[in-house]
């Protein structure tokens, strides 16, 4: 249990132990996207990665066909197993356009080398399948974009949305939210990313259902000012059920029948700990809705 958040904010030095911490392990590991679907500052004192026993859906069960059923898998390219080639999730919100986050877009070279946009050519999509180790269809990718005010080195206006080169057919498309929902209330969160820090992914796709938190409470537990209107908290405070590294760019979506997607997985301190809360990317944001339906033809 953290206990160091007196003002709100999470101290320096205690976030810096945790990066070298994680750093030790992550340098063991040989998966290429290692470090690919951690975002800036704060997410980093996460990572983890399959090999190593990364972190899922913490607190799920497996999802049906029926819940977030436009999710799809991010891929490497040149890895030819789904699983291992995974590192974020995201959401078909027509055809051939998929919603994500934009620090999904990156990669590191080395552990400390700069971050490395992805080109379209060296990514696929997985659609069709909640299994990564059975059936899907991996499909090429012909442009990727992210929201002009996102920045490598900030957790801000994390959004990206992907063109596919062919188009799918079959399932219903997410709808973009115009409210989130009160606070209180459930979103629907999945993901094939860690099922608890220190744990590893999982090969099937998991569900898990968060209420949504006020800003000021989940600034407490991160930093004054750190939550901007463009991102939106959802956790319980005990903790235990929380999205994860790898689940970032999948889907949070809320309304009965959870077609609605209200928010995008994009970065949080640790997974599930008591009083830290997920930080989901705001879709009805104006900017946020704009960027995206800017993408939709
Ligand atoms: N940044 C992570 C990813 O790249 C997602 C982290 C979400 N964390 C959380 N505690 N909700 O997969």
């Amino acid at each position: 249990m953290i206990s160091t958040r007196t003002s709100g904010a999470i101290p320096l030095a205690l976030i810096s132990l945790i990066l070298i911490s994680t750093s030790a392990r992550a340098q063991q590991v040989s998966k290429t996207d290692a470090d690919m679907t951690v975002p800036p500052a704060v997410v980093q004192s996460t990572l983890e990665t399959k090999k190593e026993g990364g972190i899922l859906i913490v607190g799920g069960t497996a999802a049906g066909p029926n819940d977030n059923p436009f999710q799809v898998g991010l891929l490497v390219k040149a890895v030819g197993d789904n699983f291992n080639a995974q590192f974020c999730g995201g959401s078909l919100i027509a055809p051939d356009v998929v919603v994500t986050a934009a620090h999904c877009n990156y990669y590191r070279e080395t552990k400390n080398g700069p971050k490395l946009l992805r080109k379209p050519s060296e990514v696929q999509v997985l659609t069709g399948t909640r299994n990564l180790t059975q059936g899907g269809v991996r499909r090429d990718v012909t442009a990727i974009w992210q929201h002009p005010n996102y920045k490598t080195n900030g957790n801000n206006y994390d959004v990206a949305v992907w063109k596919l080169s062919t188009q799918v057919q079959g399932i219903p498309f997410a709808q973009l939210a115009t409210t989130d929902g009160t606070v209180g209330s459930e979103l629907l969160v999945t993901g094939w990313g860690a099922t608890g820090e220190g744990k590893g992914s999982s090969p099937v796709l998991l569900k898990v259902s968060v209420p949504v938190v006020s800003h000021a409470t989940c600034e407490a537990a991160y930093a004054p000012g750190s939550i901007t209107p463009q991102m939106l908290c959802a956790g319980f405070g005990p903790g235990g059920k929380d999205s994860c590294q790898g689940d970032s760019g999948g889907p949070a979506t809320r309304s009965r029948d959870n077609m609605t997607l209200t928010g995008i997985v994009s970065y949080g301190w640790g997974c599930a700990r008591p009083e830290i809360y997920g930080v989901y990317t705001r879709v009805s944001d104006p900017e946020i809705r704009d960027f995206i339906r800017q993408h939709l033809n």
